[in-house]
């Protein structure tokens, strides 16, 4: 049985950020509305696992940013981040979303396309690591928030092809419900984790492991949701 997950910044801290989050539209307070009535499909978790507002802040800032035009998304559910992706991208913007799940997939595009974007959006069903295997070109900023233990996979793969400049980004790298938190911090504290942690905990800390030491990437932790990683691919000097 998972345990509930730890609240890594303190309620009042994760207001203040808030605060200064872009407010919500209707289509999002229905899928707030959403996720809450779903709780019970993920034990531990009091709602569907969405990235939330605060976290669909910064990823709305992140993907604001001059120079960020194509992005994908690994596990979507019904679109919450997504949604916040593509209300940063303008008219040139391309997004796809990805979710092995049909029936999510399905919602994700009837709220995604209430929002009338301007940007190209496209919904792929299936494993996520092998859609983007199909894609061709360069992006310029990646959300993992699929299953913690494929995060490393997920990382080999997109790693070649983030543009120079380009935004990792990863959430749930601090909590979940089936994220071990004591014992991740432990581990990349001491760099090694404990041989008795779950699939999942390793997952997230062989992938912080391997962006803090690919020399081509910079990376921060951000301590609001679940935490989240933000990885910035810097290139070699002289990349274009
Ligand atoms: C945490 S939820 C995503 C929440 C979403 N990003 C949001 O903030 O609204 C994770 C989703 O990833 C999907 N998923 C898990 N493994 C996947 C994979 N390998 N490929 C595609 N989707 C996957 C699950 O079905 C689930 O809907």
């Amino acid at each position: 049985m998972a345990a509930p997950r730890i609240q890594i910044l303190p309620t009042h801290s994760e207001q203040f950020v808030q605060t200064f989050a872009p407010e919500p539209d209707a289509v999002q307070e229905e899928m707030t509305a959403l996720a809450e009535e779903r709780g019970d499909r993920f034990p531990g978790e009091a709602s569907f696992p969405t990235v939330g507002h605060t976290v669909g802040g910064w990823l709305h800032q992140l993907a604001s940013r001059p120079g960020i035009d194509r992005v994908f998304e690994f596990g979507s559910g019904f679109g919450y981040s997504a949604y916040w992706l593509a209300r940063a991208l303008d008219g040139s913007g391309e997004l796809v979303l990805t979710e092995r799940d049909q029936d999510e997939l399905d919602l994700a595009r009837e709220f995604v396309e209430r929002g009338e974007f301007r940007a190209s959006i496209r919904f792929e069903q299936g494993d996520a690591r092998s859609i983007f295997e199909r894609t061709t070109g360069d992006f310029d900023l990646v959300l993992l928030d699929h299953k913690n233990d494929e995060y490393p996979a997920a990382f080999e793969t997109v790693a070649d092809r983030l543009s120079t400049g380009g935004l990792l980004v990863a959430d749930n790298v601090m909590t979940a419900a089936i994220i071990e938190t004591e014992p991740l911090l432990a581990g990349l504290q001491n760099g090694t984790l404990s041989a008795d942690t779950n699939a999942h905990t390793r997952g997230v800390f062989e992938f912080l492991q391997a962006v803090r030491t690919e020399p081509r990437f910079q990376t921060q932790l951000l301590p609001i949701g679940g935490g989240v990683a933000v990885s910035r691919h810097g290139g070699e000097i002289g990349d274009e």
